[in-house]
């Protein structure tokens, strides 16, 4: 079974708020929430991940998995409401093709029209040039595998950790790649993830995290952020 060529297969689905996401084929695994994927994003990486620092006009952020760019438009949208600069790296392995980015226009119209133009934008950039949007959002996206990718240390405010889940892609969430994110970070700074599960829990703990659950979006009882001391 090659997982690889698999993860290149892909449908668009839509979920319950009316967003759509990715489904892989042959697989349960989607890009986001079945609940509702604009709904689970705004959650977990905006509420309780930019919006959770506060008093930063500047903020680094690292994105593990650019994947359809939700959470990355998202993040633009934030940082041009509150007046905050985001510089936004963004890494991803498989990018998708450009009918599955038009398949969420309609997505991003629904949510918010003025961000269309910029969400063409981000899909438009060359892979690994630095790219300064506006006064508020530059953005890098790499085009890499997370696995052998080495990340600057101390540079990170916060880690949007996105990869599919650890019963998928057990390789990305084992204390190895998890204690790259902690030097990454910078101290106080800290990565989030949807991920509640007990033994991710306990390898963030074992390479020095401090956790902390926090309420999930709907259909979803818990989600975790781990703050570097
Ligand atoms: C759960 S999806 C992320 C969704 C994305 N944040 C979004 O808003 O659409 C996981 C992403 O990680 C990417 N990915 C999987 N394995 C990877 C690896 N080894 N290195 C880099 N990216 C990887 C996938 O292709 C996919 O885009």
């Amino acid at each position: 079974l090659n997982k690889d060529k698999n993860l290149m297969k892909r449908t668009v689905i839509d979920t319950e708020d009316n967003s759509k996401t990715l489904l892989i084929n042959n697989t349960e695994v989607t890009y986001h929430s079945r609940h509702g994927a604009i709904t689970e994003s705004t959650h977990i990486f905006i509420e309780n991940g930019v919006a959770a620092i506060k008093h930063k006009p500047r903020l680094t952020v690292f994105e593990m998995g650019f994947g359809t760019g939700l959470n990355a438009i998202l993040a633009y949208e934030f940082a041009k409401t509150h007046g905050i600069k985001i510089q936004y790296h963004t890494i991803e392995k498989y990018p998708i093709t450009n009918a599955e980015v038009a398949a969420f226009y309609e997505t991003i119209v629904q949510y918010n029209p003025n961000l269309l133009p910029i969400y063409k934008q981000l899909h438009r950039l060359e892979w690994d040039t630095n790219n300064i949007i506006d006064d508020y959002f530059e953005v890098k996206k790499i085009e890499s595998d997370m696995l052998d990718f080495h990340i600057d240390n101390n540079y990170y405010d916060i880690i949007f950790f996105d990869a599919f889940g650890p019963k998928f892609q057990p390789e990305l969430w084992q204390p190895d790649q998890l204690k790259k994110c902690y030097n990454a970070l910078k101290s106080e700074g800290f990565l989030i993830t949807y991920c509640a599960q007990g033994q991710f829990k306990r390898d963030l703990k074992s390479v020095l995290f401090s956790v902390e659950n926090l309420p999930g979006p709907p259909g979803k009882r818990e989600i975790t952020r781990a703050k570097k001391a």
